[in-house]
């Protein structure tokens, strides 16, 4: 693994996967497609609904590896625009795993808990069954299968809930958000029946890197080792960044309901990645550590 690919390097997870991949001396090439990167890198334009850009796009930057990240993330919009969400997340998947067979590239694919419905009330294992409820998830599973059966060298990395802060696009997430809004004085209410596994994008991008230069295939859980609910995930961001917990209040999500069906606990056990790369994945007090320790001057 000597050059790599990021489809989708100006979100979170591809934004870090660059910063690491280039600390850790490999040659990175990014793609960027709506979002103009306020950092000014020189990434390729790729649109991975058209199979020409996607072709177009590895002939240019002849990698070894092409790490899928760019996918439709905002669960809701998927569920509004199921076409559209279909459209990126399975066939971008499609184009983007055909093109890399075509020119022997290896592809890694990044994947989310939601592929699981969260009713079985304990972290799920790379091996067990997925069970999508939202289009999104959905749309995601087929992803990861047209990734796995185009190649069997390709490598699925599920995340979930990623957090840290965006350097190159506007975007917030659910941790930026919440320190957004308590700054502001803003009261929030947090559902207390969605457990999660908070995911720090730089830590997830070094998992995803490790794993694919020691050669891994098939699928991994790559998100962090906690099983919290969002409310939890809430006060532990007031406690490590001084905010005023009062503002937040739990809510469940029968009383505050969203367009999509989220799983109510999906986190993922994270023990055959930890295994195959020697060490500890990044819980939640090491991310907001992180994070608190390396906020941008002037995002206050
Ligand atoms: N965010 C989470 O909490 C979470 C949880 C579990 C799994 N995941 C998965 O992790 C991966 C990374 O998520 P993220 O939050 O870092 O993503 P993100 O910040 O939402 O960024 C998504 C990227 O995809 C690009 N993109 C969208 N449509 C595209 C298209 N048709 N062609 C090319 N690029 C396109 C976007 O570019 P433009 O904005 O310019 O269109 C952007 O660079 C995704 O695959 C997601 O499904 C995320």
């Amino acid at each position: 693994m000597r050059r790599v690919l990021v489809i989708g390097a100006t979100g979170l997870l591809g934004q870090y996967l660059m910063a690491v991949g280039g600390e850790m001396g490999l040659e990175m090439q990014g793609t960027c497609h709506r979002t103009v990167p306020k950092d000014g890198a020189d990434h390729l334009s790729m649109d991975i609904t058209d199979p020409a850009s996607v072709i177009d796009g590895l002939a240019r930057s002849e990698p070894n590896v092409a790490v899928l990240c760019a996918a439709m993330t905002n669960v809701d919009q998927c569920e509004r625009e199921p076409v559209q969400a279909y459209a990126v997340n399975m066939e971008g998947a499609l184009n983007v795993a055909s093109a890399c067979r075509q020119s022997g590239i290896r592809m890694v694919y990044i994947s989310t808990d939601y592929v699981f419905n969260g009713l079985k009330g304990g972290r799920y294992h790379e091996f067990e069954s997925p069970d999508p409820s939202s289009i999104y998830a959905r749309s995601k599973l087929e992803g990861e299968r047209v990734t796995l059966d185009t190649s069997r060298d390709s490598l699925v990395c599920r995340v979930s809930v990623l957090y840290g802060w965006n350097r190159v696009g506007g975007k917030g997430n659910f941790v930026t958000w919440i320190i957004d809004s308590l700054r502001k004085g803003q009261n929030l209410r947090l559902y207390n029946d969605q457990f999660v596994s908070p995911t720090y994008a730089p830590a997830a991008a070094r998992d995803v890197l490790d794993l694919c230069a020691r050669g891994a295939r098939g699928i991994y859980h790559t998100s962090g080792p906690d099983c919290l609910d969002r409310h939890e995930i809430g006060l532990r961001v007031c406690q490590a960044f001084g905010l005023d917990a009062s503002l937040t209040s739990p809510v469940s999500t029968a009383d505050m309901p969203l367009l999509a069906p989220r799983p109510p606990r999906s986190c993922l056990a994270v023990d055959k990645a930890e295994a195959e790369l020697g060490r500890p994945l990044t819980d939640l007090r090491q991310g907001l550590m992180a994070m608190r320790e390396g906020e941008p001057r002037g995002s206050r």
